[in-house]
């Protein structure tokens, strides 16, 4: 790929997109965390450290079940989400669950808890903002 941002006489491929979203279980995803790792500048946990969080988020789902399914949950390892304290940051849309200090231990309680289960980790949240779907 070249580095030029859509670049006008490429034409978006129509028939792979779509194929990539549903093997992505885009169509139909329940949850979507964020995890603050591999920061450019990290600030809130160290960069190595917040990595092994996130490949411990990444072997957590993917043998959770929670990829697929009912409970499709998708994950994005962020740069940085600006809150730069007490990390690794996460976040879980669409409920807007917040969570400070998200080591793998408190990784695998979101997972069977809150991904699976339905429930928040209380005593690691620091913030709710669900995302409002409609309009209220
Ligand atoms: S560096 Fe983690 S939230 Fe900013």
């Amino acid at each position: 790929m070249n580095d030029t941002l859509n670049p006008k006489d490429t034409p978006v491929d129509t028939t792979t997109l779509p194929v990539i979203a549903a093997n992505l279980g885009i169509g139909k995803l329940v949850r979507h965390i964020f995890l603050c790792a591999d920061a450019t500048k990290p600030k809130c946990a160290g960069k190595e450290a917040s990595n092994e969080v996130w490949e411990h988020l990444k072997k957590r789902l993917a043998g959770s079940g929670l990829m697929a399914g009912d409970q499709c949950t998708f994950r994005t390892k962020a740069n940085c989400l600006r809150v730069c304290e007490h990390g690794p940051i996460a976040v879980v849309y669409p409920d807007g669950i917040w969570y400070h200090s998200v080591t793998k231990e408190v990784v695998d309680r979101i997972v069977d808890e809150h991904l699976a289960g339905g429930k928040p980790v209380a005593e690691y949240v620091f913030a709710v903002n669900p995302l409002n779907r409609n309009g209220e």
